[in-house]
């Protein structure tokens, strides 16, 4: 009784005296081939338009695009996700699968000058349409089925220019499947597809609407992204979009859906990505900028979070500035 502190013989402190002990028991770790940075591609060339919600991010010509796929090479980042703005938007958000589009010119050339990249595309019609949603309206509501040809021209037109995986974002009920026909049916057997399976209806995504001008003129994305509180239906969402043929699934956004990603991760062992979105960024750099919390320890964290959860790769604004971090 005397001294019963003295006596411990399990001390947890042990292994965290040096850093040399915490590495060597450290359960997750980080690194730049765990990030694939976004990119907003807009029509032109030689311009980089700054997006007020997003410090540090900027919508790019294809060319300044190109240049950038250079630096992320050397910061040992794999892949880069690439968003489109249009010159001009329609009901039926027809740009989204022209060849000369602002996405399909960047994969052209961003696979010609850097060709070890992943290039992946993000495969939505809301940037495009010119009401914002994600699919054609009908009284209304989103026709889904109206919608997965559209998308399946859109995912096709992707794989032509070159990309390596396309990314279809829109939550229409059995667009993988759709896609997965159209690309099989024209020779892009090769082309693979990774589902945002579980998208939920966020309001994480406020800055990246800003920037891709994607906000929807009337209504709301609850019709077809899904309810917040739903996590069993998140498991059903990636069986089904394993079924129809994904490769590899996507939980958005990552960090009030951590518990989600943590399931998905014990579930299912198809390579699981997380979306940790334009408003998880802008938070943190609101706070930076303030002076209230020191950013590269956040975002390391925030990161490392996201992984010890169960991502094997994470889609971030921050790739680059965590790259840089990770290498230092
Ligand atoms: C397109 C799409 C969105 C995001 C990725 N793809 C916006 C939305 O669904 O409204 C959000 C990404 C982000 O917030 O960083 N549908």
């Amino acid at each position: 009784m005397s001294n019963r502190l003295a006596d411990l013989r399990i001390r947890p402190r042990r292994l965290r005296r040096s850093e040399a002990r915490r590495r060597l028991v450290r359960e997750t770790t980080l690194a730049p081939e765990d990030l694939v940075m976004p990119y907003f591609v807009i029509p032109g060339r030689r311009k980089r338009e700054p997006v007020p919600s997003m410090p540090g991010v900027e919508r790019l010509t294809v060319d300044e695009l190109v240049r950038e796929a250079g630096i992320l090479v050397r910061l040992g980042i794999p892949g880069l996700i690439l968003f489109g703005l249009p010159a001009r938007k329609d009901a039926a958000g027809s740009e989204a699968w022209s060849p000369s589009g602002a996405v399909q010119q960047a994969v052209r050339a961003v696979k010609r000058a850097v060709p070890d990249l992943a290039v992946l595309t993000d495969v939505c019609l809301c940037e495009y349409t010119s009401h914002g949603h994600c699919g054609v309206l009908r009284g209304g509501e989103v026709d889904n089925d109206a919608t997965l040809p559209l998308l399946a021209k859109t995912a096709l037109s992707h794989a032509r220019a070159g990309a390596d995986l396309v990314a279809p974002s829109d939550m229409m009920d059995g667009r993988v499947r759709a896609i997965r026909q159209a690309l099989d049916r024209s020779g892009f057997k090769g082309t693979g597809i990774l589902a945002y399976a579980a998208k939920y209806a966020s309001g994480f995504y406020g800055p990246f609407r800003e920037a891709a001008g994607s906000t929807p003129r009337s209504g709301d994305r609850r019709g077809y992204q899904m309810d917040p509180p739903n996590a069993r239906e998140a498991m059903r969402e990636i069986a089904l979009d394993l079924e129809e043929g994904a490769d590899a699934v996507m939980v958005k956004p990552a960090l009030a859906y951590l518990d989600v990603i943590r399931r998905a991760r014990d579930r299912f062992d198809a390579p699981l990505a997380a979306y940790n979105v334009s408003g998880e960024y802008a938070m943190v750099k609101a706070a930076a900028a303030a002076g209230w919390l020191d950013e590269r320890r956040i975002v390391l964290e925030i990161l490392t979070g996201i992984k010890r959860a169960g991502a094997d790769f994470i889609l971030t604004y921050h790739a680059k500035d965590a790259a840089r971090w990770l290498k230092a």
